[in-house]
Order: structure tokens, then C-alpha cells, then sequence
């Protein structure tokens, strides 16, 4: 799985872009659902992580924001990324650490600290695996970033990192995703199709991202092919990477036992980024699971 998640310079790089724009459904590779590296965002998927900012639809910063108040204290930012929630914090006065398994979006999320003269610790590191020596009263994992880990076992150990890096009393918010666009679709998957194009304002340079998937309702993954060109101002390709990312969806009574198992205490379930009970259409859904006080 490793060697399909690293980038592949494209062959057809060349072809006009209205062709690129209409190309016919490839075999999405099946490959195992064990990750033996973190989908670590690289190449131009980072470098245009901001600009693309598809998360930013769906107003979740608030909504953490109010979860911190019933459990003050430091937070760690799990898969902090280019500091989407983590610089926001920051500037709240928000004692807020960072991790994230990719250099190339915490370097990112450096410079746009810098430039803001503020400053947070941040790790280079994975969420199943992290042992940083300090304890926190929330920790956060946002953007969904939870579904990247596709294997029951890679988000068990990811939980008891969490639990043992919680202090007593301490909360895990995580978001989920359950893809309901996809799977009420009537397809079982799709070809590269155009999805969107961002333009900097300081280099005018662009990003255009096309995507195709194919889903597996019984393993419950959703595979996404992702097709990333850089473009020059004059909208000519200077770039092109093909990446595969695998994304696992469960269900919130699954959630709900997984954290169980972890040994987490009360479990909250919120719809929307709204404070109120998922409705049975939701599709984004925030777990909020408490380290009991005493252990059990
Ligand atoms: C969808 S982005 C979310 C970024 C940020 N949390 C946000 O909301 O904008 C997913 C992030 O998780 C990181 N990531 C993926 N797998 C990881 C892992 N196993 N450990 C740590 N970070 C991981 C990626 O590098 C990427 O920055």
C-alpha cells in the first residue's frame, strides 16, 4: 500500500487539459487495507492544502471551540496539518500543540505561526503510534482525518495513544464522516472528473484537482483518486501527481464500542458541528469520548 500512496509522475502529463478532464474510469488498485505508513500529505496536495481549503465548508472551528470550555487545558491537535484549527487556537490564547506524520504541512503550519508571531510545539509523528512524554485535557483529531485509518487495529492504538496522553476527566473530540454522497450515488464509482481549481494571490500560480473513486460498502472504504496539477499563470501544467487515499467510514455504534474497548468513559455524539443529536441523515458526526476520572 505504501508504494501505491507515493506519487507517480504521469505519463499522459502532455494532454491537452479538456482531455485530462474526461479520462475514462481507471481500476481503482485494491491493495491491503493495512497502512503501513501514515497517508502523509506530500507534493502538491500539501502545498495546496490552503488553497484548495475544502474543510473550511463546514464551520467546525466554533464548534470545537465551545467542546474546549468543559475541559480547560492544553490541547494537542491530532493531524494539525497546516494549522487549520491548531492557528485559530493559538490566537484564542489556547495552550495548543500540534502533530502530524507529514514535514511538508507542519512546515506550513510553522511559517503561518511565524507570520502571526505565534508559537506552538509542533511533532513530526503518527497518531497510532505517538508517545510525546506530556498529558492534555483535550485532544482534538479534526478535518476527519480519523477515516485515514482504514484498519480496526491502526485506530484501536491510535485511541489508547489518546487515552494515555488524556489526563483524567480529559476529552477526545473526534471528527467522522459518513460518506452518504457517494453511497446514495447508485454508482459503485467513478472516473477522474474535474473538481476544482484555486488560484494563490501572491504567485497567481494554480491548482486544478480532478477525482475519481470507487467505493466497497462491505469493507466500508472509500477509495478516492486524487489528480493534482500545478499550474503557471498563464494556466500552463508545470506539474502532476496521481495519488490514492483510502478512507474507512463506521458507523457511530461501531465508534461507540471501539472507544469502549478503549477503556473511555462517557461518549457524547454530535451532528453537524451543532450541539444536538445526529439526525439520521448527518453526515459529518463529532464523537466526544472522557478518560473517566479514576481508571478503570
Ligand atoms: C484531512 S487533513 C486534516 C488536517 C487538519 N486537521 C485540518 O482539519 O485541516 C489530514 C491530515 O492528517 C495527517 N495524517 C494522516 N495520517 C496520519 C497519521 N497516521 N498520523 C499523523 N498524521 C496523519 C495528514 O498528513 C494531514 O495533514
Amino acid at each position: 500500500m505504501g508504494d501505491l500512496l507515493e506519487h507517480r509522475k504521469n505519463p499522459d502529463l502532455a494532454l491537452p487539459v479538456w482531455l485530462n478532464m474526461y479520462l475514462p474510469q481507471g481500476a481503482i488498485e485494491a491493495g491491503s487495507r493495512k497502512l503501513d505508513h501514515p497517508y502523509a500529505y506530500s507534493g502538491i496536495e500539501a502545498w495546496s492544502y490552503d488553497l484548495v481549503d475544502e474543510l473550511s465548508q463546514f464551520e467546525d472551528f466554533g464548534f470545537y471551540r465551545l467542546l474546549l470550555e468543559s475541559s480547560p487545558g492544553r490541547v494537542l491537535d491530532l493531524g494539525c496539518g497546516t494549522g487549520r484549527i491548531l492557528l485559530g487556537l493559538k490566537e484564542q490564547g489556547i495552550d495548543v500543540v500540534g502533530l502530524d506524520a507529514s514535514p511538508e504541512m507542519l512546515r506550513q503550519c510553522r511559517e503561518k505561526l511565524s507570520a502571526k508571531e505565534l508559537e506552538a510545539e509542533l511533532f513530526e509523528g503518527d497518531m497510532r503510534t505517538f508517545d510525546l512524554g506530556q498529558t492534555f485535557a483535550t485532544i482534538l483529531i479534526p478535518g476527519f482525518s480519523i477515516l485515514l485509518l482504514a484498519e480496526d487495529d491502526d485506530l484501536k492504538s491510535c485511541l489508547q495513544r489518546c487515552y494515555q496522553h488524556l489526563i483524567p476527566g480529559g476529552q477526545l473530540i473526534v471528527s467522522t464522516y459518513f460518506p452518504r454522497e457517494f453511497l446514495e450515488s447508485g454508482k459503485e464509482g467513478e472516473g477522474l472528473v474535474f473538481r476544482s481549481e484555486s488560484e494563490s494571490a501572491e504567485t497567481e500560480e494554480r491548482v486544478r484537482a480532478f477525482q475519481g473513486w470507487s467505493i466497497d460498502r462491505d469493507g466500508q472504504l472509500l477509495k478516492l483518486q486524487n489528480r493534482f496539477q500545478r499550474l503557471d499563470h498563464r494556466g500552463g501544467i508545470i506539474d502532476q501527481e496521481d495519488r490514492e487515499m483510502t478512507l474507512r467510514w463506521r458507523s457511530t455504534e461501531i465508534m461507540e464500542k471501539l472507544f469502549e474497548d478503549a477503556c473511555f468513559g462517557e461518549i457524547s455524539c454530535y451532528g453537524e458541528f451543532d450541539f444536538a443529536e445526529p439526525r439520521a441523515d448527518a453526515e459529518s458526526i463529532v464523537l466526544v469520548a472522557l478518560r473517566p476520572e479514576s481508571h478503570p
